[in-house]
């Protein structure tokens, strides 16, 4: 046992938008920080507001101690490992507002905890925020250790194959796709169904293809909902149709935009307006050689069931090795990293290098990390049948 004299401290944050696995890193932390190296780890409340907290005496450093186990975090169930399995964030999470407003209250924070360094769960706008405060630490001299652990289900961060959550979205969708289908044939509908990814596809498609869609449409593909989409939809569904598929399933990534270029927050509405009224058109205007019938679309968005739901093994695992590798980094001194998981193994790049791909993709206004239209996800769906998009050329 690990003697009780100035144990080192971590401290874990959960940043950004919720999704599950978010407590299997934090247990993970915790049992690898306690039992392989006799740290201690701190949770901070709430991301970087539990800095300011701490700082204005509203809670106190032992408040935020996880205790060696773990299992009694959310403390009503004792003796039950449940942190593996539970969504959402034990410690809570900010989405909204502006750190580096109160970045020296926060910097200050940090080292009234005594920090060795932090762990930031975070997306790709938490990563960015949390290294200026780590620059501005930097600046005035303030020790700012840090390491990052990339969790979204949008999958769109750089360098890495995967984030904690995305497989469990890619799961909860799936499931969706598979209850419509059969609501959707009994009716002979056509189903639209809006999937989140802010400006990322990889939901939409690994769902898309998993879950039997006919369409997917994806802003990497198919960015703008112009004349050109919405016909190449309908004559796919048209031919759906001749060949004796009555309904159709159709997966929408939120950040597709209308044909005006614009964001909607309701894309899937739209994007059924538009077909119906194509397939009504067609069908008027040239009965015989159209041959698409009138579609009966209805329109279910996903919206924040897809941040819920048991973690999957996979994002159990994932969720695992990425806090194993955390504490193994920060305890050789091996600062501002973050991990990553690439081809079937873990391992780690400055954050740095994140940071460049992310302000790339700031300024491109795109997603830091897309879904490569030449890549085996899309030659898939193009492969077996799925429409998505006809704008890109494919160079097999
Ligand atoms: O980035 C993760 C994400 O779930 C996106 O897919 C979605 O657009 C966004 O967060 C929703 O954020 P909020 O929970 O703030 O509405």
């Amino acid at each position: 046992m690990v003697s009780n004299h100035k144990l080192k401290r971590i401290g874990i944050l959960t940043s950004g938008g919720d999704c599950p696995g978010l407590n299997a890193v934090i247990r993970a932390v915790v049992k690898v920080a306690t039992y392989k190296y006799g740290w201690e780890v701190y949770g901070i409340p709430y991301g970087t507001d539990g800095f300011i907290e701490l700082l204005v005496g509203k809670r106190q450093p032992e408040d935020l101690r996880i205790k060696e186990h773990g299992y009694d975090i959310p403390g009503l169930v004792q003796g039950l490992d449940i942190l593996y399995f539970l969504s959402g964030s034990v410690l809570g999470s900010i989405s909204k507002g502006n750190p580096e407003l109160h970045a020296d209250d926060i910097i200050k924070g940090y080292e009234k905890l005594g920090l060795t360094a932090l762990i930031v769960i975070g997306g790709d706008g938490s990563i960015e925020i949390l290294d200026g405060l780590a620059q501005k630490a930097a600046g005035q001299g303030a020790s700012w250790n840090w390491v990052a652990i990339p969790k979204t289900i949008d999958n769109d961060i750089p360098f890495t194959e995967a984030s904690v959550g995305f497989d469990t979205a890619v799961n909860r969708v799936t499931q969706a796709l598979y209850d419509l289908t059969f609501t959707a044939a009994s009716h002979d509908r056509v189903m639209i169904v809006q999937v989140m990814g802010r400006d990322s596809g990889y939901l939409a498609m690994e769902a898309g293809i998993a879950g039997g869609a006919d369409a997917i449409l994806i802003p990497e593909l198919t960015p703008v909902l112009n004349e050109h989409v919405i016909m190449g939809v309908c004559r796919h569904i048209g031919q759906l149709q001749q060949n004796g598929r009555r309904f159709a399933l159709v997966v929408v990534a939120e950040g597709v935009k209308n044909h005006l270029n614009q964001k909607e927050h309701y894309i899937g509405d739209y994007l059924a307006c538009q077909i119906q009224e194509c397939s009504r058109l067609c069908s008027i205007d040239s009965p015989e050689t159209s041959k698409i019938y009138p579609f009966d679309t209805r329109v279910t968005v996903l919206g924040h069931v897809q941040r819920g739901g048991t973690p999957t093994s996979t994002d159990r695992l994932l969720a695992t090795a990425f806090g194993r590798e955390a504490v193994d980094l920060i305890v050789n001194g091996n600062y501002n990293q973050m991990v990553i998981w690439e081809s079937g193994r873990v391992s780690s790049v400055p954050i740095s290098r994140v940071i460049e791909q992310i302000k790339k993709g700031r300024r491109e206004k795109k997603a830091p990390s897309r879904v490569d239209p030449q890549g085996f996800l899309v030659r898939t769906a193009r492969d077996i049948g799925i429409y998505v998009g006809e704008t890109i050329s494919d160079d097999r």
